[in-house]
């Protein structure tokens, strides 16, 4: 399909891009982008008013296949992803089986290359079984293509074998993803060690949970070298440490995640559930810390952490409900309003954390929308609101804290290779008023 964006405002940090931009795709890649390409003869699809990005990329989601598929499966969450406005999406190893094998691997691979609309990158087991005693086959899963290593959802607690994996991934030159979290320290906790948590009554976890291990792998990465990126950093303890390392120039990246950047502990207000999530919610100065981290780049990444889980089990107390919200569609919507609309970060700047800065760490295609790149993008109204409700999410899980919030930046296309996926918020192959033909995009235009 050839196709030609005129009207939009296209956010580009890698091209040196920030204004209006016509944009011509052929055969699923950018084949031009200048301020008139009125010589050109294609299907015009007319974006006046509406803002693009490059294709974001959740570099932190649980896709929940194998093993968990009533929770999620990989096209549910490619679905969700595409409905949010994603193009790709790295998900973690923690299923069942989890992914420490070739066989599982290929698996996620193949369920991917059948059944999903975003990109979907396998994310390898640190440690075999994710039982932190040993290294996993990570040359093997290396081959099989995992874009990355975790021990995600379970704290490695032996920093012998972390160092290890460090080493090993160097001469892979692939990222060790970080879940960031002495079990010691927290075993048994469900809400952050506050004020809110000691009045709740319930078990906690506190900060320097998280910011022990941040601290142990600063200095393991400083004797290492390699790709560090730490996950859903919570505390403002683990920015400082961050801040530390970077002043030493060790060689890092910070990913946050929007319920920390949003919420704090009072949103566990009336034992809700939904915003048990681990790491948990913590206290209002470290929300901020990690919004002022995010705008001077001492965190580079923003992603969800999309953690669905069956109603049932969300409905259990707070004390046995399982940890984790789901994300994907709500958090370009929830970063457009509450960071971008308000002044706090730059379009370019929300274009360096969900696109431009996972495709490099992942190394994977994407991140720009220069001449010849993949035409991954999405297109974004700034101004039309939209509430939140769950019961229209594409994910199987239900279970987000920002139900009711009333947000802009609403995504309206999402393209994957040059292919429409997601239209006015229909998915393709999910909803039964996707248009049924090309004609119909340039017919209906998108205002
Ligand atoms: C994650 C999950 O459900 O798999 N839950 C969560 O609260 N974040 C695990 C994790 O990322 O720690
Ligand atoms: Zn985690």
């Amino acid at each position: 399909m050839e196709l030609l964006l005129k009207g939009g405002v296209l956010h580009d940090p890698a091209a040196g891009w920030n204004g209006p931009a016509e944009i011509l795709i052929k055969q699923g890649k950018v084949e031009a982008v200048s301020t008139s390409l009125e010589s050109i003869e294609a299907p015009v699809l007319d974006l006046t008013g509406k803002v693009i990005l490059p294709g974001p990329i959740d570099m932190h989601v649980h896709l929940r296949e194998p093993g968990g598929e009533g929770k999620e499966t990989i096209a549910t969450g490619a679905a969700a992803a595409v409905a949010g406005g994603f193009t790709a999406v790295a998900c973690m190893p923690n299923t069942f089986p989890a992914v420490d094998s070739r066989e599982i691997v290929s698996y996620v691979r193949k369920r991917a290359a059948e059944t999903a609309l975003a990109h979907v990158y396998p994310i390898g087991a640190l440690t075999r079984g994710l039982k932190g005693r040993e290294i996993s086959l990570m040359w093997e899963l290396a081959q099989e293509g995992v874009k990355g290593f975790s021990n995600d959802g379970i704290p490695l607690m032996d920093s012998g074998v972390m160092l290890r994996a460090m080493q090993y991934a160097l001469l892979l030159d692939m990222p060790v993803i970080s879940h960031a979290e002495d079990s010691c320290l927290s075993a048994g906790g469900v809400v952050h060690a506050g004020e809110h948590g000691y009045r709740l009554g319930l078990p906690t976890i506190p900060s320097s949970s998280e910011a022990v291990m941040v601290a142990r792998d600063l200095l393991l990465q400083e004797e290492v070298g390699g790709k560090l990126h730490l996950a859903h950093l919570s505390c403002r303890q683990s920015v400082e440490l961050v801040k530390w390392a970077l002043e030493r120039e060790i060689v890092l990246t910070a990913e946050v995640t929007p319920h920390h950047l949003f919420l704090t502990e009072q949103a566990l207000e009336g034992f809700n559930t939904s915003a048990k999530v681990n790491p948990p919610l913590r206290s209002a100065a470290d929300r901020e810390a990690l919004v002022k981290a995010l705008g001077d780049g001492v965190i580079q990444v923003v992603a969800t952490d999309h953690a669905p889980h069956m109603r049932l089990e969300k409905e259990e107390g707070l004390m046995d409900a399982p940890f984790g919200a789901v994300g994907l569609e709500t958090a370009l919507p929830l970063l457009w309003t509450l960071l971008v609309d308000k002044g706090l970060l730059t379009p370019l700047q929300l274009v360096e954390a969900i696109s431009s800065f996972p495709a490099r760490i992942l190394n994977v295609p994407g991140g720009t929308l220069q001449k010849g790149s993949p035409a991954d993008l999405v297109v974004i109204d700034p101004y039309r609101e939209h509430t939140v409700e769950p019961r229209e999410f594409y994910s199987k899980g239900k279970n987000t804290p920002f139900g009711g919030w009333t947000l802009k930046g609403l995504p309206v296309i999402t393209m994957v290779g040059g292919d429409i996926k997601m239209w006015k918020g229909m998915v393709k192959g999910f909803s039964d008023e996707f248009p049924r033909e090309e004609k119909t995009f340039f017919l209906e235009g998108i205002s």
